[in-house]
């Protein structure tokens, strides 16, 4: 079987490859790291992914209390460092550690590494009160983190467009990337996102992006998009997860998903050995945007927007 990977060139001159393949959230999230909740098989799943060809790109965060995992992975793989690209997040919306520089060297040590190739703030739900700092200072802490060389690059979650705008007006350092929930059934995070991370050379990326797969009710739903993305499977002979992390791929965000199946990891990996038209991308697209908002997380803060959700 050919492999291609394909890497994608951040606006600091960097390069990430195109998708991220294990997050260490969502299913495997926890609520305490402790011995007794250490999950072995998060640990074989990584070991897994490390060891298909290319360079693999983990995606993980403070709150998902998944650092042992990541840490006896990375002790146990052959695959240089420099083919690994480690994504973490600091926790904002609950407080684990004091700030993002302390967070980050906890973060560190417990994964066994010197650097993290792209930290992010896990959201833009920060205050003085909350946190003990306002999002101004934690881009500052970001900012130092990437002087210092610990984070190869820095970036931002969840963050809508005032968002963004805030950061924009005293950042020494742009953000490169916002991880945003994108799918077919979500194509705005938050209003016009999409369209402003594109223009200001913020590269988005998606997590959830198989979110209709994950809440289709019935193998046999009979909805237009999923006919759809069944004939694509068929024509392309790839699975529907490859023909959705496809189109995220194609409409140039970059999807972050995970599996607990070896075969949808190696699928995620060998994305760029085929390709969607145009015309088949546009489809997808269209009939997406024809599906009700599926938003799965931040619905508290978020849902308000649901109007608006599902335009382009
Ligand atoms: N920044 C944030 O706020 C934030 C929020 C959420 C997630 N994330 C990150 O993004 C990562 C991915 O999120 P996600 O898990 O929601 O991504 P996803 O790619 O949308 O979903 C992955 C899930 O879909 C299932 N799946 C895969 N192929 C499928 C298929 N053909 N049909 C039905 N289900 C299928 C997998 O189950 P199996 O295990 O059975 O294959 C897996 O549980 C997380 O682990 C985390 O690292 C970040």
């Amino acid at each position: 079987m050919s492999f291609h990977q394909q890497f994608i060139t951040l606006n600091n001159g960097n390069k990430i490859p195109a998708v991220a393949i294990i997050g260490t959230g969502t299913r495997w999230y926890k609520n305490e790291e402790t011995d007794a909740t250490f999950s072995n098989s998060l640990v074989e799943q990584i070991l897994y992914a490390l060891e298909l060809p290319g360079v693999i790109h983990i995606d993980a965060a403070e709150i998902y209390r998944t650092y042992p995992e990541v840490g006896k992975a990375l002790s146990l793989t052959k695959k240089p460092r420099n083919e690994i690209f480690l994504t973490d997040k600091y926790s904002t919306q609950i407080k684990v550690s004091e700030s993002p520089v302390t967070g980050l060297d906890v973060a560190l040590r417990k994964m066994g590494s010197d650097y993290v190739d792209l930290y992010l703030l896990h959201s833009p739900f920060v205050s003085k009160e909350a946190n003990g700092f306002t999002l101004e200072e934690a881009w500052k802490d970001m900012e130092q983190l990437y002087q210092i060389g610990k984070a190869k690059n820095i970036g931002v979650s969840n963050f809508a467009v005032k968002d963004l705008e805030r950061i924009l007006k005293i950042a020494r350092v742009k953000p490169q990337v916002n991880q945003i929930e994108f799918s077919p059934f979500l194509q705005n995070q938050t209003p016009d996102i999409f369209e402003f991370c594109q223009d200001n050379d913020i590269l988005l990326e998606a997590y959830s992006p198989l979110g209709p797969l994950q809440k289709k009710i019935t193998q046999d739903d009979t909805e237009p998009f999923f006919e759809y993305v069944k004939e694509l499977s068929e024509r392309h002979i790839k699975s529907e997860a490859q023909i959705i992390l496809r189109w995220v791929s194609k409409r140039g965000v970059l999807p972050v998903t995970t599996s607990s199946k070896p075969q949808r990891i190696a699928d995620a990996q060998n994305l760029f050995s085929f390709d969607l038209s145009d015309e088949e991308v546009d489809k997808i697209t269209e009939l997406g945007l024809k599906h009700k908002p599926l938003r799965i997380y931040w619905n508290k803060q978020y849902d308000k927007y649901n109007y608006t959700a599902q335009k382009v």
